[in-house]
């Protein structure tokens, strides 16, 4: 294997064919052109300005505005695509630098953001979902925001590699990879296709989501393809054999206990969907549902298989514990899958505590008292 690029001092290297220039600098060139249109029609403007010509207000307008507005039309049509590449040159995939700083944002920004779950009421998705004009359907905006995660970790995993002159990728990058993959394309495609139903989900939550899911994939993508451990010795020292097999154990436990309790929230609908299908079909003499579609959008029942007997949240608990298996496989110095799993806590813990207090409202104090919320013994 070569000795990766990143390993060497000044931490990353350029993309090849790239200028080398910074960010900035690469836009101020790529706007040059379009830069001295604005500065000739500003010219212009003024020097009809200042001849004081008593023009009718909207000629007026069209004089003073008119230049600008071409050089606008000519800044986005002559140049769109440098302009978008100078922008993206760095950061898809990142330089290291670019890299360090999208992890700081992940790790700073999605916890307060999380946080003012706690004093806002409103969450517009699942039992708290309000109509809106703003609205997505369920199952089409949980796709959306969530397949960007596992899309962009594969294309770190296309490119990094490559850039950085890393031939072969050690298997324990390989197979965390892989596991985030496996566990999105549950979470992003599977699970909203065999869902009975979905809330919609306003389009705040689903840009938010889509945010996390970018900065996610990134941070984690970037550290298994190129800025984390690349070769078999940063193996030795990040973690040991044994502790990634207990690490990928523990991931495959809440990976599939985690789908357990999904499933048994399908079931309360799907028994749901049976029950108003069999009335509809004995009201119509056996006439299997008479013809008549059912609906289950938004029926809730407290739901009681696995751990669901003591947390009404157990399936943010097997997440919790899925992402904590993987943290440890890559070893406890890995500072993405510590942001990950962070930022599901962040995101996930205020809004089971309000769920439990709305499962109260909606099933009564008796039924509920005995569950707690997400973390048994403690929330
Ligand atoms: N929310 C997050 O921030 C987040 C983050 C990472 C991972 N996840 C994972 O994504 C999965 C779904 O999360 P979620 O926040 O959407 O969970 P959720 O609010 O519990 O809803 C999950 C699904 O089950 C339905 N449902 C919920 N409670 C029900 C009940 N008492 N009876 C019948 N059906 C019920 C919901 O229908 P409605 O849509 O109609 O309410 C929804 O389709 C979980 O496995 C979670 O671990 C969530």
């Amino acid at each position: 294997m070569k000795q990766p690029a990143s390993q060497s001092t000044s931490g990353s290297r350029q993309r090849p064919g790239g200028t080398g220039m910074p960010l900035i600098g690469q836009i101020a060139k790529t706007t040059q052109g379009p830069m001295r249109l604005i500065s000739f029609s500003f010219d212009m403007t003024q020097a009809v300005a200042r001849r004081r010509f008593p023009l009718r207000p909207g000629l007026h307008c069209s004089i003073y505005l008119g230049p600008y507005f071409i050089a606008f039309i000519a800044f986005i049509a002559i140049r769109p695509s440098s302009i978008m590449a100078a922008v993206l040159t760095g950061w898809l995939p990142p330089t290291r630098e670019n890299w360090a700083l999208t992890l700081a944002v992940f790790q700073i920004s999605y916890p307060l953001i999380s946080l003012l779950q706690i004093p806002l009421s409103w969450y517009g998705m699942g039992k708290t979902s309000v109509d809106s004009r703003l609205n997505l359907p369920g199952r089409v905006a949980w796709i959306l925001m969530e397949a960007p995660g596992f899309m962009t970790l594969l294309y770190m995993m296309k490119t990094l590699p490559q850039m950085h002159g890393i031939d072969d990728l050690p298997w324990q990058n390989r197979v965390l990879a892989g596991l985030f993959v496996i566990h999105y394309t549950y979470r992003a495609i599977i699970f909203p296709l065999i869902q009975p139903s979905m809330s919609p989900i306003h389009i705040l939550v689903a840009l938010m989501a889509v945010g996390f899911q970018v900065l996610n994939g990134t941070c984690i993508g970037a550290w298994l393809a190129a800025y984390g451990p690349v070769t078999a010795e940063a193996w030795a020292e990040q973690s040991s054999t044994g502790q990634f097999v207990a690490g990928i154990a523990i991931f495959y436990i809440g990976l599939a206990s985690n789908f357990f309790h999904d499933e048994e929230l399908r079931e309360i609908r799907r028994t749901e969907k049976r029950r108003q299908e069999r009335i509809l079909g004995e009201r119509a003499g056996g006439n299997a549902g008479g013809g008549k579609t059912v609906s289950v959008e938004k029926h809730y029942q407290v739901p009681q298989a696995g751990l669901f007997r003591y947390v009404l949240y157990a399936h943010y608990l097997c997440e919790w514990l899925e992402w904590t298996g993987f943290l440890m496989a890559a070893g406890w110095g890995c500072a993405p899958a510590w942001a990950f799993l962070t930022n599901e806590v962040c995101a996930m813990l205020p809004r089971a505590v309000k769920g439990k207090k709305w499962y109260i409202e909606r099933f009564g104090e008796d039924k509920i008292r005995n569950k707690w919320a997400v973390l048994p013994g403690v929330v």
